[in-house]
C-alpha cells in the first residue's frame, strides 16, 4: 500500500472524545519509549507527524491520524514507565481499557516490543490482558537497527517461550526499525489485508 496522505485529526483524553468511528482503525501500543510515535512517522514518511522524544512519556493522549481518507492510525500513550505515579498509572489503565474494549472500529492492535532487550513483564501482562479480552494483536519488534541479529533473535526466542505457556498459536511478529525503514512494507501489507 502507498500512503498518499496522512493527516493529524485529534488528541483525546478518553475514547468517548475520539473522532466518530467512521473508518477502520489500527493502534500502536507499547512501553514508554519503545518507538510508537517514531514508527508512525516512519510509516507515513512524515518526520514530525507524531511527536517523539528520547524522554519516556511523551505521548499522553489518544492521537488519531487519518490515512488516505480511508483508515485511522492511532498513537497511544506508553505503559511501564517506572517514574509514573500510581494515580497516573490508574488514569492510563482506565483510558486504555475504555479505548481497547469499546472502540468498535478497532481492527487490530500492534503491541510494540523493544527488540534490544529481553521480554519484559509489562509487555507480557499487556498481551495476557488482550488475550483475556479477545482483542486481536500483532507483535512489532522495534529498534532492530540498535541490536545485533543474534541478540534480536534471542530476545524473540525468549518471548516466544514465555508466550507458548499460555497461547496455542503465537501472534504474528514483524521486525522493524524506524531508522532503516525495516518492516515498513510488511506492516503496510498486513494493514492492507485487514482493510
Ligand atoms: P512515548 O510516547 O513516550 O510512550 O514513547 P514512544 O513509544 O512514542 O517512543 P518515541 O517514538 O518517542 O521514541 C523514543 C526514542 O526512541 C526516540 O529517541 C526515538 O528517536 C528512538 N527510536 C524510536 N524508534 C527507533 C528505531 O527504530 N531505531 C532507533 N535507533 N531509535 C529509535
Ligand atoms: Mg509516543
Amino acid at each position: 500500500m502507498e500512503i498518499k496522505q496522512a493527516i493529524f485529526i485529534s488528541s483525546a483524553a478518553d475514547f468517548k472524545k475520539c473522532p466518530p468511528p467512521k473508518y477502520p482503525e489500527f493502534a500502536f501500543i507499547g512501553r514508554s519509549n519503545v518507538g510508537k510515535s517514531s514508527l508512525i512517522n516512519m510509516l507515513t514518511g512524515k518526520k514530525e507527524l507524531a511527536k517523539t522524544s528520547s524522554t519516556p512519556g511523551k505521548t499522553q493522549l489518544i492521537n488519531h491520524f487519518l490515512i488516505n481518507q480511508q483508515w485511522y492510525l492511532v498513537d497511544l500513550p506508553g505503559y511501564g514507565y517506572a517514574k509514573v505515579s500510581k494515580i497516573q498509572r490508574e488514569k492510563w489503565n482506565k483510558m486504555m481499557k475504555g479505548y481497547l474494549e469499546q472502540r468498535e472500529t478497532l481492527q487490530c492492535i500492534f503491541i510494540l516490543v523493544d527488540g534490544r532487550i529481553p521480554f519484559q513483564q509489562s509487555d507480557h501482562d499487556m498481551m495476557t490482558w488482550m488475550g483475556l479480552n479477545d482483542i486481536p494483536f500483532v507483535i512489532v519488534m522495534t529498534k532492530a537497527d540498535k541490536v545485533t541479529q543474534r541478540e534480536l533473535m534471542q530476545n524473540i526466542k525468549g518471548m516466544k517461550e514465555v508466550l507458548k505457556v499460555e497461547w496455542e498459536t503465537l501472534p504474528h511478529i514483524i521486525i522493524t526499525s524506524s531508522e532503516t525503514k525495516q518492516g515498513r512494507d510488511q506492516l503496510l501489507e498486513f494493514i492492507e489485508n485487514c482493510l
